[in-house]
């Protein structure tokens, strides 16, 4: 009831929140929500339960004709703009979860809508090319003015691709050539290399590998599986290679109270990645790379220190390893930075970034020693979409324009510090609460309680996504403010008052 005031007067909503101010029952929201009227909605707005009557009879029908079992509900994207999503049956949420992560200025927004509608681009949009032999006149220029004006530092050169798991595998590919013709010296490929190569056995497939860590993700292709190691149910049934999988820094929360706990945790996983290095050399299987994702996301929103990083890539230097970081979920902005990895400070950049999601499209920038030496060597059809380059430079200009990445410092504080009140108020169904911009994420006791946590979110007009076994994790679009955080904290602390756990029925 709350909400539908909250949504349809906002006029009550500025009311509303100073009432509750005034009571002195809200800790969290510091100021009265801010109303974009132009292009965000002024909040959400809930007609049934989600997913609705017309959502779950459209469930039916594509569960006629492919397993339909993971989604949540139908969208109505033409309604959708801002922050907010609005489903079939007319509810508008705000969506903190934002596609998976993968929507860096909101739905609709007007600057993307106006770029679709000028004619000299309507030839990109239509006319699909296969970019590795037909690319049009201004690619090279498109290129340079879209992904090279946020390229992380130190390198300069770029592949693009579909998704973010052809973006690793074809990372993977690059850092085995690079490897390997390192070992030769030269190209002189043997005839030998060339027969092996054709029936899978070395030396023409040396039997090399990627290091990766317990709780990654880095895709569900064959070579990308073989490193994600997040839930089983990504890996079951399918053949892997034997490749070396190192511990994750377990942290323990709050990180002030835990700094020699933590400090030797991640010298204990340095410690496990230098012994499978040498272990795995002595077996043969070489690890030429190593691959880390800032911020391990599917598998529970799990940090490490900058330093631990830092000692990473000085491994990876010691023992002649590529470091490949996985910025597909954190690259775009949502940590405060365009790249997460550029916290860290490393004074010798990363090999090679991958990246997806809110960069609209795939690819990989990496160091000119890792350019592949002949072409078709990494290549497919599509190698990307120029649209989506294209769209991607008029996302780069809002960035830039509307100072996007101090917003989601800024924006990310409001949201955590929200969150450590919640945590501080519900410890029984709150803890770890952390995170470096908007991209944070507390645990929930355990994953019947996150699950239904996120269901009663969502049908009071908030969007959240789970990841690990009982995190639940914030992904907001870079125009998620300040206002749309204490928005969400008042919805979601009337939503812990009210909360029973198992326990408490039973009671
Ligand atoms: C860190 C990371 N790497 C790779 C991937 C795979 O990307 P895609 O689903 O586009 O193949 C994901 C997807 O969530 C991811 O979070």
């Amino acid at each position: 009831m709350a909400l539908m005031l909250l949504s349809r007067q906002p006029g009550v909503l500025l009311q509303r929140t100073s009432q509750l101010f005034a009571c002195g029952h809200r800790l969290i929201s510091q100021t009265a929500a801010k109303i974009d009227v132009d292009f965000d909605y002024d909040g959400p707005l809930m007609k049934t339960e989600v997913p609705g009557p017309k959502s779950r009879e459209l469930m039916k029908q594509l569960n006629g004709i492919q397993n339909a079992e993971a989604v949540h509900f139908f969208c109505n994207y033409q309604e959708s703009r801002g922050n907010y999503l609005v489903d079939v049956d007319g509810n508008r949420m705000l969506d903190l979860y934002s596609q998976i992560s993968s929507i860096p200025i909101g739905y609709s927004h007007p600057s993307l809508m106006k770029l679709l509608q000028q004619p000299q681009n309507l030839s990109t949009f239509v006319n699909r090319p296969a970019l590795g032999i037909l690319p049009p006149e201004n690619f090279a220029e498109n290129l340079k003015e879209s992904l090279l004006s946020v390229a992380p530092k130190g390198l300069q050169q770029i592949i693009t691709m579909s998704c973010g798991s052809c973006s690793n595998e074809n990372a993977f590919k690059a850092i085995f050539m690079w490897y390997r013709n390192k070992e030769r010296g030269n190209n002189n490929v043997t005839k030998e290399e060339l027969e092996t190569c054709m029936i899978n056995q070395s030396p023409g497939c040396p039997d090399y590998s990627i290091l990766s860590f317990m709780g990654g993700f880095h895709g569900r292709t064959m070579g990308c599986l073989a490193t994600t190691h997040s839930k089983a149910i990504h890996k079951l049934d399918i053949p892997s290679f034997d490749w070396p999988i190192a511990p994750f820094p377990r942290l323990k929360y709050p990180l002030e109270e835990f700094v020699k706990e933590n400090q030797q945790e991640e010298a204990r996983c340095l410690e496990e990645v230098e012994d499978l290095i040498v272990k795995y050399r002595k077996k043969k299987r070489i690890v030429t790379g190593i691959i880390i994702e800032p911020i391990q996301s599917e598998g529970g929103d799990n940090h490490a220190s900058d330093d631990f990083f830092r000692k990473l890539r000085d491994i990876t230097r010691k023992h002649g390893c590529a470091f490949l970081v996985d910025e597909v979920q954190t690259g775009g902005g949502c940590t405060g930075k365009f790249w997460a990895h550029e916290h860290w400070g490393l004074d010798d950049p990363a090999d090679v970034v991958t990246f997806s999601k809110k960069m609209m499209t795939g690819g990989f920038f990496h160091k000119e020693e890792f350019r592949p030496n002949a072409p078709y060597r990494i290549f497919n059809t599509w190698l990307g979409d120029p649209s989506k380059n294209l769209m991607l430079a008029e996302v780069i200009n809002v960035i830039k324009r509307e100072d996007l990445l101090n917003n989601a410092t800024h924006a990310g504080k409001a949201l955590l510090a929200g969150l450590l009140d919640l945590q501080a108020r519900y410890p029984h169904l709150i803890s770890r609460a952390r995170g470096r911009g908007t991209f944070c994420s507390f645990d929930t006791p355990d994953d019947t309680t996150r699950n239904k946590l996120i269901a009663i979110a969502r049908n009071k007009g908030v969007v959240l996504g789970g990841c690990g076994d009982r995190s639940i994790r914030f992904r907001p679009t870079l125009i998620f403010k300040d206002h749309h955080a204490h928005l969400f904290l008042n919805i979601f602390s009337d939503i812990l008052a009210d909360f029973k756990t198992k326990r408490e029925f039973i009671k």
